[in-house]
């Protein structure tokens, strides 16, 4: 692999388009920057996954993104951050820098010193207690409920928000009473920001509400810059990979992404 330069791209990865939401916001944030985008939509769902398969995608789609000489690899999936961050910094030590998407999270919500949080995820993310372990690093004294909220990745996928269905089903989750009394929640899979709007609807202001978006896209420029890594001038055109691919992927993608994009079908398994 040739040594990164700042016109290296950018990679970003999910278990399918709900990444695009990070991507988005560093697109916009960066607009220098050159994305190359993998969705492993032929295992979409990873939220249900055991943490060895998700690490298992997680190794051969960094090296798939290694291999387009990426200079940093975002893990834009709580899922796959949740269980395999550790295991790709450690294996690719040295080749890319790597950013996942519960650091930045946990680092702006631990600042604000919150009573009672609330965490709301896939089962994966939920089973993997990272988020609680990281808040109570940081704040031990914090109360945190984690919700596994399996329903909402793929109500999304299939486009519904903002309507009676989603609004059915995520009335269901934050009437859980472990959410009673939260001071704050963390939208912690990277599909959320879709639904962000209801759910503030549902909680007023009395609840401060999260998603990983902006925080991530600061980590990045951060991270970048503090390596001489930023890029001055785009080079090359974003990419967008999935791993299977079907119209309805492509169509669904302009709910997450606010500009129209082709997807490449790049069957690496
Ligand atoms: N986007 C994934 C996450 O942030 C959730 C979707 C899935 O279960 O694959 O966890």
């Amino acid at each position: 692999m040739k040594k990164a330069s700042p016109e290296s791209p950018i990679g970003i990865f999910d278990s399918g388009i709900g990444g695009l939401t990070v991507a988005n916001a560093i697109v916009r944030s960066l607009p220098q920057e050159q994305i190359i985008y993998f969705g492993d939509t032929a295992h979409l769902p990873y939220g249900d996954k055991s943490a060895d398969a998700i690490r298992y995608y997680s190794l051969r789609i960094s090296k798939f993104l290694l291999e387009q000489q990426c200079k940093m690899i975002v893990v834009a999936c709580n899922s796959a951050s949740s269980a395999a961050y550790h295991v790709l910094v450690d294996f690719f030590r040295g080749q890319a820098l790597f950013v996942n998407v519960v650091d930045p999270l946990v680092e702006a919500v631990a600042k604000k010193k919150y009573h009672k949080v609330g965490i709301i995820a896939t089962k994966a993310t939920v089973q993997s207690g990272m988020y609680e372990r990281q808040l109570r690093s940081l704040q031990p004294d914090l109360e945190i409920a984690s919700l596994a909220t399996p329903l909402l990745a793929p109500m999304i996928e299939e486009g519904y928000v903002h309507n009676e269905i989603s609004h059915a089903v995520l009335h269901s989750y934050l009437s859980h009473p472990s959410l009673e009394g939260i001071d704050a929640l963390l939208l912690a899979c990277t599909h959320y920001p879709l639904i962000r709007p209801e759910i503030e609807d549902f909680f007023g202001e009395k609840v401060n509400i999260y998603d990983s978006t902006d925080v991530v896209t600061s980590a990045v420029e951060q991270r970048l810059g503090s390596k001489n890594l930023l890029s001055e001038a785009k080079q090359h055109p974003h990419r967008f990979f999935v791993s299977d691919y079907t119209p309805s992927f492509e169509s669904t993608t302009r709910l997450f992404y606010q500009e129209e994009l082709t997807l490449e079908h790049c069957p690496i398994w």
